[in-house]
């Protein structure tokens, strides 16, 4: 999708109007859904961003959840005191919020100036159907958090992300394939200016198996709601040869330097 810059109240109509009508049991949006991504300064970034729950976005979109019987993740700026989180939020079927959000670890390039890196691990949800990790964007540079994910059983990792670079969707093959579960990356499309700063986003959103295969692809310039029908226990089979375990066959006394 391409996020209303800076409007959440035009964001969030778009989103009813991608979602209503679509049969699905989960659905991802981008990063930052309603509010677009370049800020000009924290100030404004800050009149965005919202608690969760109970803001504006999540208000609407527990509705929307619960009205459509989908469980959507999202992305938003989550307000917390002071700070702004880049973050990601699980909500169910039922309308409920899932708590805690998930907060993006790892900031790209000027997020540094505007947001609060995360301070709580990747964490995956059960109270669906199926285990689900939660990352944004950025964190794809950093095979740490789908593996943590994967480690905690996630068969389905969300990324919602707002992408710039050209080979970051490339990364969703390699996390899907090293971790053997399904990635669901739901990248925006369009373009955003502020003063010097012009982003263009690479769509291509992707869903892809734990083999590695793409089973949907999304335009790179056009919004699209895409559904695809998957079956979440091949994520349980982590052996990729009869003796080769993909989780079980690590050695991580070798790789103290890690951490
Ligand atoms: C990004 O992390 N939004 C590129």
């Amino acid at each position: 999708m391409r996020p209303c810059f800076h409007d959440r109240e035009a964001s969030i109509r778009s989103i009813e109007g991608l979602i209503r009508g679509t049969d699905a049991d989960l659905l991802v949006l981008p990063e930052l859904c309603t509010t677009g991504y370049v800020f000009s300064s924290h100030e404004e970034l800050r009149s965005l961003a919202e608690p969760v729950p109970g803001g504006i976005t999540t208000r609407a979109l527990a509705v929307l959840a619960r009205e459509t019987n989908t469980s959507l993740v999202i992305g938003l700026a989550e307000l917390h005191g002071n700070k702004v989180y880049n973050a990601s939020v699980l909500i169910d079927r039922s309308g409920a919020v899932v708590t805690p959000t998930y907060r993006k670890l790892h900031l790209f390039w000027d997020e540094k100036d505007l947001f609060t890196p995360g301070d709580r691990p990747p964490l995956v949800h059960r109270g669906e159907r199926v285990p689900v990790g939660l990352m944004v964007c950025f964190d794809w540079a950093f095979p740490e958090v789908p593996r943590s994910l994967a480690l905690q059983g996630a068969d389905i990792i969300c990324h919602s992300a707002n992408l710039v670079l050209p080979f970051a969707q490339g990364a969703a093959v390699t996390r899907a394939i090293e971790n053997r579960v399904f990635v669901i990356l739901a990248n925006r499309v369009g373009e955003e200016r502020q003063g010097e700063t012009c982003l263009r986003f690479t769509g291509q959103s992707r869903v892809v198996d734990p083999k590695g295969r793409i089973l949907i692809e999304s335009d790179d310039t056009a919004e699209e709601m895409r559904v695809v029908e998957i079956d979440p226990a091949l994520a349980r089979d982590k052996m990729i040869t009869p003796r080769n375990h993909v989780l079980e066959d690590r050695r991580p006394e070798m790789y103290a330097g890690l951490i």
